[in-house]
């Protein structure tokens, strides 16, 4: 998490590393700070709070003046937010200043080498040791500095340094967290993602592991750990750059929603030639393909969700076994994949430090792995020998909804060509599912227009204390996201269960007036699923139904029914969810809630 910036050139810094945090503030937000290099000496000034809070402080940056500076914004890991453990951490001298995204490990040996050897630390984090540390190493040569303390630092870490004695310069670099640097006429740039900087310069060099950039005025250097200079390929951006601004939107995140028929359609048509499933980016066969005997999903949170969505897809579609597992469990229960496994990890962000992981376990035991991901040139996107991307675009809101659905729409393909390859999709269903799936953009766009409805019943649960989620099948893989999106934004307390399951245990808890929302889009198992709402009913609990347009038997079991266009039901995930992604935006709406960057969570969890 966090989010750290850094200019040098022929403008004033600070207003530009301002900006350029305040696109950043989706990965942290409980403090932010400054560093700014001036006539030899650096300024430093923090604030804990959010971003506006250190705007004020400083007038925008007017009180801050310099041509080289460093920012950061926190999402705390070591030490509670304050003054004190926000970036940037300096030595004790003040002439060197370090941002700091990500997690030195082996902090705590190394504090305790340097406490001996007489340095005071004043903060809790992990990060003021790298300070120190630089501090010890610094003899002049930067550079120098920098390459012994990466040799003696464990974890994961993207820095921006400033030295005090090199007033024309800004070091930076990286290992398992994000990194770019940019460059325009007016001078370089670093940051911890593209939006930062993306109203400067669209010229953007993806900063490999282990390499540290030295920004020098207007031209940038990249060097090895070992200090050996590296020539680096730019890539050029060609995001929209209003991608990254609300357009008018109350926030983030309804935009985003908003977003989804255009990301429906830029994730799928690309693929969609001559009437055939074309993912280049698979690099496989069909002789490939057909060998599969198994898949293995894995992802974290709504990631994880389309997942679970696609194990009854693949397993349904192309009868092909599939397990999914969250990255966290997977990475550390020795999993076995056996000859013919195929590997799937699905990130937005593509730096979830789990995700990457787990990518990583999957390859040494000898793995290929297929990457979902939507931020290009990430991480894991960097490390998946394939990378089927989703064309979102930037997700700025914390809780995800466009890419979602690009995810979604992305494994849908995935499957129809599997199907396709391995034969358990014929002509006729091939060819319906295509024109489904066609659809899709539009039908999403009309449930889109059910805004109004949705938010006046959303605002009758504003003061909820739990609400359930239920449904059979894919129904349940929609159940786990709309729980989980009502619970990040609104902070209602939400539970997702299978609907068989709820008398199991969990009934116990509906009372009179509990809202039980029940997804119910699989016609085999409309009868199942009613059977559920009317136990819960008869238990005083209020159901509002979401269903596919001719299910009229529902009306019988539900207060309250919303529903959605006919389509395949294997694509019915992403229509259900629009409802439930505005009814999650309004309660939180409702309830006052930053909507766009809820407490305690980061957009990008490059940590464990
Ligand atoms: C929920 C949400 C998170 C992410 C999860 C994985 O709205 O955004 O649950 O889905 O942190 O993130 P990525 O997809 O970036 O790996």
């Amino acid at each position: 998490m966090c989010g750290i910036v850094g200019y040098i050139g022929s403008r004033e810094a600070a207003p530009i590393v301002l900006d350029g945090l305040s696109k950043l503030e989706y990965r942290g937000y409980d403090s932010a700070g400054l560093a700014i290099l001036n006539n030899g000496e650096i300024q430093i000034t923090k604030a804990v709070g959010r971003l506006k809070v250190l705007e004020n402080l400083t007038h925008g940056g007017e009180t801050m003046p310099g041509s080289a500076g460093i920012g950061h914004t926190r999402w705390a890991t070591h030490g509670a937010p304050s003054d004190m453990n926000s970036h940037p951490h300096f030595n004790k001298e003040g002439t060197i200043a370090v941002v700091h995204n990500g997690i030195i490990e082996n902090y705590i040996a190394l504090k305790k080498k340097m406490q001996d050897k007489g340095y005071e630390f004043v903060s809790e984090t992990d990060t003021e040791v790298l300070a120190h540390l630089l501090d010890y190493y610094y003899k002049g040569n930067p550079l120098e500095a920098i390459t012994k303390v990466l040799h003696r630092v464990e974890g994961s870490y993207a820095l921006g340094i400033l030295f005090a004695e090199h007033p024309g310069d800004i070091y930076a670099v990286r290992k398992d967290s994000p990194l770019i640097a940019g460059q325009n006429d007016d001078g370089c740039f670093i940051a911890s993602d593209v939006p930062a900087i993306l109203k400067y310069t669209r010229t953007v060099y993806y900063v490999d592991n282990q390499e540290v950039v030295r920004l020098s005025g207007d031209k940038l250097y990249f060097y090895s750990v070992d200090g050996e200079e590296l020539n680096k390929e730019a890539v050029t951006i060609d995001w929209d750059a209003n991608a990254a601004e609300k357009e008018g939107y109350e926030h983030f995140m309804l935009k985003e929603i908003y977003e989804q028929p255009k990301t429906v359609t830029d994730t799928v048509s690309p693929r969609v030639k001559n009437g055939e499933i074309v993912i280049e980016e698979l690099n496989m066969t069909d002789e490939e393909l057909q060998n599969i005997k198994r898949i293995h999903i894995v992802a974290c949170g709504s990631a994880y969700h389309t997942g679970v969505a696609a194990k009854y897809i693949f397993e349904g579609l192309v009868r092909i076994p599939v397990e999914v597992d969250v990255a966290s469990e997977f990475r550390y229960r020795s999993p076995i994949l056996q000859e013919g496994s195929m590997v799937i990890v699905i990130s937005q962000s593509g730096e979830t430090a789990d995700t990457l992981a787990a990518l990583r376990e999957a390859k040494k035991q000898g793995y290929k792995v297929l990457g979902i991901v939507n931020v290009v040139g990430s991480s894991i996107a960097r490390e998946a020998d394939n990378v089927m991307y989703t064309w979102a675009g930037p997700e700025i809101a914390v809780a995800t909804t466009k890419a979602y659905s690009a995810q979604l729409s992305a494994l849908y393909l995935l499957a129809m060509k599997l199907g396709r390859a391995r034969g358990t999709i014929g002509d006729e269903l091939f060819g319906e599912l295509l024109e489904d799936l066609r659809k899709l953009p539009n039908q999403i766009e009309l449930l889109l227009g059910q805004k109004q409805k949705i938010q006046r019943f959303a605002n009758r649960y504003v003061g909820a204390k739990d609400i359930f989620f239920v449904g059979r099948g894919i129904d349940y893989a929609i159940s786990l996201e709309g729980s989980l999106k009502l619970k990040e934004t609104s902070y209602v307390h939400s539970e997702a269960y299978p609907a068989g399951e709820l008398k199991h245990g969990p009934i116990s808890l509906i009372e009179d007036g509990t809202l039980v929302v029940a997804v119910s889009t699989q016609p085999m198992l409309y009868q199942k699923t009613i059977s559920n709402m009317v136990e819960v009913k008869a238990r005083g609990a209020f159901v509002m139904a979401v269903t596919c347009e001719g299910n009229k038997a529902i009306e019988k079991a539900a207060d309250y029914v919303l529903y959605i266009p006919e389509s395949n039901p294997y694509f019915a995930n992403s229509l259900a969810i629009i409802p439930l992604q505005l009814f999650s935006y309004y309660v939180a709406v409702g309830k006052g809630c930053d909507v766009d960057k809820p407490r305690n969570l980061a957009k990008s969890v490059t940590v464990e």
